[in-house]
């Protein structure tokens, strides 16, 4: 090998090394923002959460992105923010929504993801995409097979292994495709190696909490396998976690969902707006009744929270959020015009 090619060879390494070692999110300045967004316009807002407003941006290369900005700057807030872009930019899955970066300005807390053009599982089921029917039985069963591969990857690959500690349906985005991207890092935990759990203040969704967490604190996997659960029934019955039942009271979808289960009513179970009745027949019937004889469906009681133990986890902390119904949202179409373009 001639001199003049081992340093073109050394040149590919090392250009495939940086490549490797660069990192894919970067920092960006508020005025870029400013300008991807059109000024935080009105129209370009996709939602609201706890954190802030969600809006639609698309940057100076034509890429269309979400930018999350902070509503009110606390210390609380900043280690949300923190936790968030840390976390997001350690992993990377095809099931875990993409940061793009952040920025950081004066109180201006800013975090910028991926564009997901189907919005949220929230806005499809419940929200204002629910009457379109667009999530077919197909879907759905993608969906939760996509959604559970972010989780196993959160939980067994990433290192640390991380708890989400917020899996629900506004948080499991939509790309293009209807495959989903898990979202929302700002209340996961690292689990140290060896650590069955960590002892922590509850936060989360009141609906989606498992009733360990909330009672004890302790945060481990399966508080993200229990609201992963809630969300499965959410998926196939289109029921809400929690629905009103009284000016005073609420039922919870398992409250709902295992004396219909344990009956084998499961038609009844089934949203609406699926034709299932193909499901109930064949290959799925046989799982069926492996079903009915589980021991959860024969003593529906032991599986379900009692009141007293709903009105506990309300107390005991004041960080959780109840789920809102999803705001009304203009959709953005992909060939919007950056406000550059006018
Ligand atoms: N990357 C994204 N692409 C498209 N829409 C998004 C994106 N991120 C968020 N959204 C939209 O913005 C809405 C608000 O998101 P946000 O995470 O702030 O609140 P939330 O999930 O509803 O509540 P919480 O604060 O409890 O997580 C989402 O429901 C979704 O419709
Ligand atoms: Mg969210």
């Amino acid at each position: 090998m001639s001199f003049f090619s081992m340093i073109c060879c050394r040149k590919g390494i090392d250009r495939k090394e940086k490549e490797k070692q660069q990192p894919t999110w970067r920092i960006f300045s508020l005025k870029e923002l400013h300008s991807a967004t059109n000024n935080f316009n009105y129209d370009n807002k996709l939602g609201e959460g706890g954190f802030g407003s969600v809006y639609w941006g698309q940057l100076w290369d034509g890429s269309q992105i979400a930018v999350k900005r902070l509503k009110v700057w606390s210390n609380k807030a900043e280690v949300q923010f923190s936790v968030e872009v840390e976390i997001l930019a350690r992993v990377r899955h095809k099931n875990l929504l993409s940061l793009r970066g952040y920025c950081a300005e004066g109180q201006e807390r800013l975090i910028v993801y991926e564009y997901m053009p189907n919005l949220s599982l929230l806005s499809h089921l419940h929200g204002h995409h629910s009457a379109e029917c667009l999530l077919d039985w197909t879907r759905r069963m993608n969906i939760a097979i996509g959604s559970a591969e972010g989780i196993v990857y959160l939980h067994h690959h990433s290192t640390p292994h991380i708890i989400h500690r917020d899996i629900k349906a506004s948080n499991v985005l939509l790309d293009s495709d209807f495959q989903p991207q898990v979202a929302d890092f700002g209340f996961a935990k690292f689990i140290p190696d060896g650590a069955t759990h960590v002892t922590t203040r509850v936060k989360g969704t009141l609906g989606y909490l498992a009733p360990e967490y909330a009672m004890l604190g302790k945060a481990s996997e399966s508080c993200d396998v229990y609201s992963f659960g809630i969300l499965l029934l959410e998926l196939a019955s289109g029921k809400k976690p929690l629905e009103k039942v009284s000016a005073t009271s609420k039922r919870s979808i398992a409250e709902w969902a295992l004396p219909l289960a344990s009956e084998g009513k499961f038609s009844e179970m089934a949203d609406p707006r699926l034709n299932v009745v193909e499901l109930l027949k064949g290959e799925s019937k046989q799982k069926l009744s492996e079903l009915e004889n589980n021991e959860v469906f024969k003593n529906p009681q032991f599986a379900v929270c009692n009141d007293e133990t709903s009105g506990g986890i309300e107390e005991s902390s004041e960080i959780i959020e109840e789920e809102k119904d999803p705001e009304p949202v203009k959709e953005k179409e992909t060939e919007q015009k950056s406000p550059q373009d006018g």
